[in-house]
């Protein structure tokens, strides 16, 4: 991670980002985001080419007991609306590109196409620098979980695959680096589903330890959960007669289980951005406790706009005055065993 967002997350009122798929898919999203107290700016996960997604609803929140469920279908700009958003626009802050695509080789061919706009159109040699418009502080979080392409599965679930995944998206980087300026620039991450049994957690640390990847997102929305409306006796999205992915406060001690298990199991250097859960500065407190460096907001952000930043940033300093921390690593990964 370079020293910009890693200087972000250590900041303990900058910690706080939205998730992929909160309120990030188009310019005037974004845009509220870059003037949100966010302090990084995270793209819908995005195609090659752009999609309008599932039939509506596919969205449902029921705010009062903290439950969202989502089944998009990865509507989006496709990539390059993203890419050439973050290289262009004004941005003081660290940007996350969210790449699904709706296959490996999709996700794949997009870094491709994006690394390769890296090397050319507008680097110049200078004094034996480039002089290019390389994005700088641009990093990819590579979506290894989404559940609600009707027949793909969630890649974070399909070991072999993601292994292959990984495997060839440092095979990418390494070729593109040889000789180039651009050595060690390209830093990604990778949004992991959320693991449920410890086998999982085991096998999924000792793939990603493997590969260079610089972060872990976890988790995702909890994949194919269902909501049902008692007057009406429906569904309450269309898509997938009903199911979809489960986010809101119920999903967070799945998430504190996953950043804590994957902050035992990772290598020291790759950091973690903890996602699932969040409503209040108390619930960032435990995630970074259990080990998360930063923290996503998904469905709170969307229940309560882009004022939520401000908010949880005010509710966590507030808690870590009260316990006399004044950085976040005086008690981040610090959460105590019985
Ligand atoms: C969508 C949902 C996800 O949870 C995800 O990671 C990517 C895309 C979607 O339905 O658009």
């Amino acid at each position: 991670m370079n020293d910009r967002l890693y200087s972000s997350l250590l900041n303990y009122n900058g910690c706080i980002m939205n998730a992929s798929g909160a309120l990030c898919m188009s310019k005037d999203e974004l845009d509220k985001l870059n003037i949100s107290e966010s302090c990084a700016i995270v793209s819908k996960s995005c195609s090659l080419e752009p999609r309008n997604g599932n039939q509506e609803p596919r969205w449902y929140a029921d705010i009062e007991n903290g439950i969202s469920i989502n089944s998009m279908g990865l509507p989006n700009l496709g990539y390059n609306f993203y890419y050439q958003y973050f290289k262009n626009r004004d941005i003081q802050k660290p940007k996350l590109m969210s790449i699904a695509g709706t296959s490996m080789n999709e996700a794949l061919d997009i870094f491709k196409l994006i690394l390769n706009e890296y090397e050319f159109p507008n680097a110049i040699l200078h004094d034996n620098i480039y002089l290019s418009d390389y994005p700088d502080n641009l990093f990819f979080e590579f979506n290894m979980s989404c559940p609600n392409i009707v027949g793909k599965p969630q890649i974070g679930y399909e070991f072999n695959y993601m292994n292959e995944y990984l495997n060839n998206i440092d095979t990418i980087i390494n070729t593109f680096q040889k000789n180039s300026i651009f050595k060690n620039k390209i830093k990604y991450g990778i949004k992991l589903p959320p693991y449920f049994d410890v086998s999982h957690f085991n096998t999924a640390s000792e793939i990603i330890n493997k590969y260079n990847v610089s972060f872990v997102t976890c988790i995702n929305s909890i994949g194919n959960g269902l909501i049902i409306d008692t007057a009406s006796e429906t569904v309450v999205i269309k898509p997938k007669e009903g199911l979809g992915g489960i986010g809101g406060k119920v999903i967070k001690s799945t998430a504190l289980a996953n950043v804590n298990m994957m902050r035992k199991l990772l290598r020291d250097d790759i950091h973690i951005i903890g996602c699932g859960g969040i409503e209040t500065g108390e619930d960032i407190f435990q995630h970074i406790l259990a080990g998360a460096d930063a923290v996503q907001v998904g469905t709170c952000l969307v229940n309560e706009g882009i004022n939520c930043f401000d908010r949880l940033n005010r509710e966590l300093i507030q808690i870590m005055n009260q316990k006399g921390y004044q950085f976040k690593n005086d008690f981040k990964g610090k959460l105590k065993f019985l």
